[in-house]
């Protein structure tokens, strides 16, 4: 498994004082010199973490990937068909969240994905649907011509160390197994940490596990090149 790490909280630190510095780019290229293989981001129509300006930069610095994270917005579709990222997640969003909340109702709306994921997949990026694990999503994906699903594995993490935990874990298993039978490549992310990220190992062919949160909450304390080796570690 792959190790991508998520940056957006940098880039919230930095915003609180309307400066530039913690530099999210400089942290980028710290995660990518400590193990991780892509670099992810999310381009928030409110713009209240990562800016345009830090998504240009990112596509001319990073060595690694650039997994773009973005709502079915169409000023977002033109950047990135503009700098043309690696890949882009498709996902849902909604202004008054703290975080993504939920997956993207591919199965309530293929058609209108389809349609947006077409320039992009035209363009050579590689698309991926942050979805919940659950079947019918899992199928629509699939009719979307994107190749790549990524797990939403939040209940998971909720559910960690508690009587749920199990069936949290199974849902993504089963998730997993039926994505790959249909020839889907399977990610996932939201919520890993140090402690629950081991049993994403007991999930046969995850390619890339998609880390925020815990690695910048680390590493206030260890430090970002000891934060990011500490799970490049774990997932390896
Ligand atoms: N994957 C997706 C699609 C996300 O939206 C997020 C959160 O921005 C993550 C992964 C990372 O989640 P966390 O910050 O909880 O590790």
């Amino acid at each position: 498994m792959l190790l991508g790490v998520n940056i957006d909280h940098v880039a919230t630190l930095r915003n609180a004082r309307g400066g530039v510095e913690p530099d999210p780019v400089k942290a980028a290229a710290v995660c990518e010199h400590n193990g991780a293989a892509s670099i992810t981001t999310h381009l928030r129509e409110d713009r209240r973490h990562i800016k345009d300006r830090d998504v240009y930069t990112l596509t001319n610095t990073l060595t690694t990937k650039l997994n773009l994270e973005m709502a079915m917005a169409e000023d977002i579709q033109k950047i990135a068909l503009q700098i043309r990222p690696y890949s882009i997640c498709l996902v849902p969003e909604k202004r008054q969240e703290i975080t993504t909340e939920g997956g993207l109702d591919v199965a309530g709306q293929v058609d209108k994905v389809i349609e947006f994921i077409k320039p992009l997949l035209d363009a050579g990026i590689i698309v991926s649907l942050f979805i919940d694990p659950v079947k019918e999503q899992v199928e629509a994906s699939k009719k979307t011509g994107a190749q790549f699903i990524e797990m939403h594995t939040g209940a998971y993490a909720e559910a960690f160390g508690k009587e749920n935990e199990e069936a949290e874990f199974q849902k993504l298993k089963q998730a997993a197994e039926l994505a790959q039978q249909i020839g889907l490549k399977v990610n996932a992310g939201h919520g890993l940490n140090y402690e629950n990220v081991h049993r994403m190992h007991e999930i046969e062919g995850l390619v890339e596990l998609n880390i925020g949160h815990s690695i910048i909450s680390r590493a206030v304390f260890t430090g970002l090149p000891e934060a990011v080796s500490k799970m490049a570690e774990l997932i390896k």
